[in-house]
């Protein structure tokens, strides 16, 4: 489809949309600013640059159902409109989008919104929006259930301060009647909206292609298929994994990005290296480098294939597409050093050698999280295969990895800004010289037998010899 037809297309469905909800409105006696409202909320997330037709409809879908329930409770029951839980369909975006501002703005026309279908004053309006508000920042980065159960609490607390701030009169709180309208519903308001965040989140999630940290969390469970899989077959890339996911889940951390993302991304990164093991240097044991009996272009074609064939098993595995993005992008289009100086160096007079052919297809990394997961993929590779891992080689390839990187254009596509870069550099620069510390010398103890006891000054993290040895491929596979 090409770009004309696709703005025509959406356009036309948010008309319908719009349509829809205005025949609502004026069926059920609501004003038709609500249908305006919510357009220009789409005109707003446009000049966010957040806007896509997709995320608009979700939105709308959450502000919608919020306007349902309350259409329900005024027209259908006489249950108290402060049992309403506005706050609930903020709770729910934060932990969808994981996106403040929308949340806010969720907050912001939920309250309003709900107050103007119960007939409620600018007080209702605003105990809502407080309430709102103080569960979004509540679940902010909430990954156990205690905390959703913390946001609770801390939203019925805050509507009970907003009751007694706009009703300061002590005899008006005791009476009976002000209790059960107001006092209870506002006390329970909390609560009902964590119930309603639990029980639909999943749905939502499944509906709207989310990922929260709740599904990333049962992501990093090393029961997953496709984990447990990788633990058998392809050990050296399970280990190698582990120790890219730790570098970027501290980077990521560093420089206030989602390091859980960062984290399972890592996990999952190399999954195609599943269906060829042995032909990926840290899997070989003693077996020798398969690579030393295949030509050059033989071997470009199985480690490009990693990424592919990396995709296909995500995806009939039923990944994410937040996690498949980890697996083109952690390499983007870096070219694979070794095998195209090999080539170079095996072709004959007049013969080209095509870079381009040596590069994976991409593309670069568009996020934070998996720019810092192909910054820690090749910045371990390179590590690992240093003959001296002391800080400071560790520093000097540390900073060479990442200028290189820079310098290919390979963090041209994400929002990394340079004081981001220098805080991933001394994040990894710490973890890996923590990771090969040597351990200090004992003093050697004097045996009867003249014989003097062994040293223990063997590197505390000793990698297998093939580690040492595939070296030539490090930071390029
Ligand atoms: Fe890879
Ligand atoms: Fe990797």
């Amino acid at each position: 489809m090409n770009p004309a037809s696709k703005n025509i297309g959406t356009i036309a469905l948010v008309s319908v949309v719009i349509i829809v909800l205005m025949v609502f409105c004026q069926l059920s006696q609501y004003s038709l600013l609500i249908p305006i409202l919510l357009l220009s909320i789409g005109i707003y997330l446009q000049y966010l640059n957040k806007a896509n037709l997709k995320l608009f409809l979700n939105f709308g879908l959450l502000l919608m159902l919020i306007v349902f329930i309350a259409h329900a409770v005024t027209q259908y029951t006489t249950i108290p409109y402060y049992y309403i839980p506005v706050a609930g369909m903020a709770m729910l975006t934060m932990l969808l989008f994981n996106d403040l501002q929308l949340s806010f703005l969720m907050s912001f026309l939920g309250s309003i919104l709900v107050s103007l279908i119960v007939g409620g004053d600018f007080g209702v309006m605003l105990t809502f929006f407080i309430g709102s508000l103080a569960g979004s920042y509540a679940v902010q980065g909430a990954r156990a259930r205690g905390k959703l159960m913390g946001a609770g609490l801390f939203v019925s607390a805050t509507h009970l301060v907003c009751l007694f701030l706009l009703n300061p009169n002590l005899q008006l709180i005791l009476q009976r009647s002000f209790d059960v309208n107001y006092l209870y519903p506002l006390a329970a308001n909390g609560f009902i909206s964590v119930v309603l965040v639990i029980g639909t989140l999943k749905i939502f999630e499944y509906l709207f292609g989310a990922l929260t940290n709740y599904s990333l969390l049962e992501l990093s469970d090393f029961n997953q298929p496709l984990l447990k899989r990788m633990i058998l077959e392809a050990p050296g890339t399970y280990h190698h994994s582990l120790v890219v996911s730790n570098l970027s889940e501290a980077a990521a951390d560093a420089i206030e990005a989602n390091a859980l993302l960062a984290r399972v991304g890592a996990y999952y990164h190399d999954i195609g290296k599943m269906v060829k093991p042995e032909y990926f240097t840290e899997n070989q044991l003693l077996g020798g480098n398969k690579h030393d009996y295949i030509e050059p272009s033989m071997s470009r074609l199985v480690i490009l294939n990693h990424v592919k064939e990396g995709i296909e098993l995500a995806k009939k595995n039923k990944l994410n597409q937040a996690i498949i993005d980890f697996i083109p992008q952690h390499h983007g289009t870096s070219l694979i050093h070794y095998f195209h100086q090999k080539a170079l160096e095996a072709a004959e007079d007049g013969e080209h050698v095509d870079e381009s052919d040596f590069r994976y297809p991409g593309p670069k990394p568009q996020a934070r999280e998996t720019a810092i997961v192909l910054l820690a993929d090749s910045v371990e590779g390179a590590v690992r295969a240093l003959d001296e891992q002391s800080p400071t080689r560790i520093e000097e390839t540390v900073q060479k990895i990442i200028n290189n990187k820079f310098i290919d254009g390979q963090l041209d596509e994400c929002n990394l800004t340079l004081k981001n870069i220098d805080k991933i550099s001394s994040t990894f620069v710490r973890i890996l010289s923590a990771m090969y510390h040597s351990r200090i010398k004992y003093p050697e103890k004097k045996g009867n037998d003249g014989n003097s006891s062994r040293k223990s000054s063997e590197k505390s993290s000793s990698q297998p010899s093939s580690d040492k040895k595939d070296s030539q491929a490090g930071a390029s596979l």
